[in-house]
């Protein structure tokens, strides 16, 4: 089978192009690189002994997208390409609407137009807003708090629109926890631009010595120390929930939503002092004000996608933390040139 990944250079689409190869997919990348480095193409073939095929475009540029769909027969696509950053988001709105939604819709057309029926769109748990209640199940009500939030709500919106109109379409949705970790080699891993904004690469970064201290946005929250509780997947279990979810798309069709964590909520200190026992490594932090629009829990009820899709997270938050600083150790600047 012969499968898409647009924005397969970055984070998580890496990570998945990996986990496809090693399944015997013949995995294509279409990446502007606008949030991704060209070297982790060379990675991907170092690790897997695969070099996938690559087109350098904008997945909104329509003749681009037309041109390749023309010379690549493809089976189905992952939809991982979308500007991503919660509070760049509150800044250019505008940005991320035209880019976050073009592209999808162009990937759709292009797909319609080229007869390709199924795709896994790279949602997110933003989309549950600030929930009612822990943890989060997928009927639960969605509304969301910034415009990255919403363009990941309104693409959910259109691909399930579509499916609903097209009988033959088959549609898997995934809402990602906090992915965090990297490929055991250390070839591949975040590579955030700028100060990081998530809380992993900022830790690694501190413990590398590019960042001095951590900050720890609020000890008031109503959890057991205080700090924010998130549910944090280690990014491999979440690329191979993706093999999962394609193998899912091409035995269904119409729309499915499915929730990708591992159902144990982790505070910001309990990372910290993992962190810092796995790596022998001390993270200085200072406690800060909360950040605007931060909530105090979120996690995920993964009974679903262990049930229907037969996927389970299996790496524990020790292995997150070992394989975060051993992608950062081996890589202080991230993408160089080696
Ligand atoms: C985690 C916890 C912070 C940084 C975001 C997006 C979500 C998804 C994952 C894309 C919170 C605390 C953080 C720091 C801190 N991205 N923190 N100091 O906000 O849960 O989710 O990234 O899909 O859509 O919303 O992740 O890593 O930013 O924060 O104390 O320097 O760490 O308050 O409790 P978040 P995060």
């Amino acid at each position: 089978m012969k499968v898409l990944l647009t924005g397969g250079a970055g984070y998580i689409g890496s990570h998945t192009a990996v986990e496809f190869i090693n399944a015997g997919y013949d995995v294509v990348i279409a990446d502007n690189f606008d949030n991704a480095s060209p070297l982790v193409l060379d990675r991907i073939e170092r690790i897997t002994g695969t070099r996938p095929t690559l087109y350098e475009l904008d997945v909104a540029d329509a003749a681009a997208m037309d041109a390749m769909f023309d010379k690549e027969s493809f089976d189905a696509v992952v939809h991982f390409a979308g500007l991503k950053a919660v509070g760049e988001s509150c800044a250019i709105p505008l940005k991320y609407y035209r880019n976050n939604l073009d592209t999808t819709l162009t990937l759709m057309e292009c797909m319609k137009r080229h007869g390709v029926t199924r795709i896994v769109f790279s949602s997110s748990a933003t989309v549950y807003g600030i929930p009612e209640r822990v943890p989060l199940v997928e009927g639960m009500p969605t509304s969301c708090t910034n415009p990255y939030g919403w363009t990941k709500y309104m693409n959910e919106r259109i691909l399930t629109d579509a499916a609903t109109a097209d009988s033959e379409l088959s549609v898997v949705l995934l809402r990602y926890f906090n992915p965090i970790g990297a490929h055991e080699s250390g070839l591949i891993g975040e590579n955030p631009n700028g100060i990081p904004n998530n809380l992993m690469p900022y830790i690694t970064q501190v413990a590398v010595g590019k960042l001095p201290r951590l900050g720890v946005f609020g000890n008031d929250y109503p959890t057991p120390d205080g700090t924010g509780v998130r549910d944090y997947i280690h990014v491999v279990d979440l690329a191979r929930g993706h093999l999962k979810a394609i193998e899912y798309a091409a035995a269904h069709t119409g729309t499915e939503i499915f929730n990708l964590g591992t159902g144990i909520g982790y505070s910001v200190l309990d990372i910290v002092n993992t962190f810092s026992r796995v790596n022998d490594i001390d993270i200085p932090y200072d406690i800060k004000p909360r950040r605007a629009g931060d909530i105090a829990e979120c996690y995920a009820d993964p009974k679903k996608a262990n049930e229907v899709l037969g996927w389970r997270a299996e790496l524990g938050l020790d292995e997150m933390c070992r394989d975060s600083w051993n992608w950062q150790k081996n890589n202080p600047g991230g993408y160089t040139l080696d």
